[in-house]
């Protein structure tokens, strides 16, 4: 794979946010779904709006560094996927199950909050302040939903997997 330049690597990297993004749209209904407490399910349910948002935000980053808006598989995001899943077969009480879909979505989130940090900084880098302002926002999103997913699960979930 030849990337010769920061502008082609940047390329490189938001095919891959754009593939996890379009990845977790299928597997967030999976989890929204398994979620007992209902605001973790409601949390998921925001973020799955969110992430289809994401995946739209993603392709025009792409058009705007003027490259189609094709997706690169994501094989970090497909490995967290499947280890979401597990959680899903999981033989645990809906508390537990509760706790280990929490620390699978902020995996998920960390990962995100990782490549959109990178690109925005790189895109700064570059000057491409439009393509920066989108992906400000997309970090500040998974910030966000990252902060409600340790709010969640400290206010409620843990406690009441603790006491299973
Ligand atoms: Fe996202
Ligand atoms: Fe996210």
């Amino acid at each position: 794979m030849k990337i010769p330049t920061l502008n082609d690597l940047m390329v490189d990297v938001a095919r891959d946010m754009l593939d996890a993004e379009k990845q977790l749209t299928k597997a967030l209904p999976k989890m929204a779904k398994a979620a007992a407490n209902p605001d973790l399910r409601r949390a998921f349910e925001k973020h799955l709006e969110e992430t289809r948002g994401h995946a739209e935000r993603m392709a025009e980053v792409l058009e705007a560094l003027g490259h189609a808006a094709r997706g690169k598989k994501c094989k970090a995001m497909e490995g967290l996927i499947e280890e979401g899943k597990e959680i899903l077969e999981m033989e645990a009480s809906p508390e537990v199950k509760d706790a280990a879909l929490i620390a699978a979505a902020q995996k998920v989130e960390h990962y995100e909050i990782a490549g959109y940090g990178t690109l925005s900084t790189w895109a700064a880098t570059l000057e491409i302040p439009r393509v920066k302002k989108i992906l400000g926002d997309l970090l500040a999103e998974e910030k966000t939903t990252d902060a409600l997913l340790t709010e969640i699960a400290e206010s409620v979930v843990n406690v009441e997997a603790a006491a299973t």
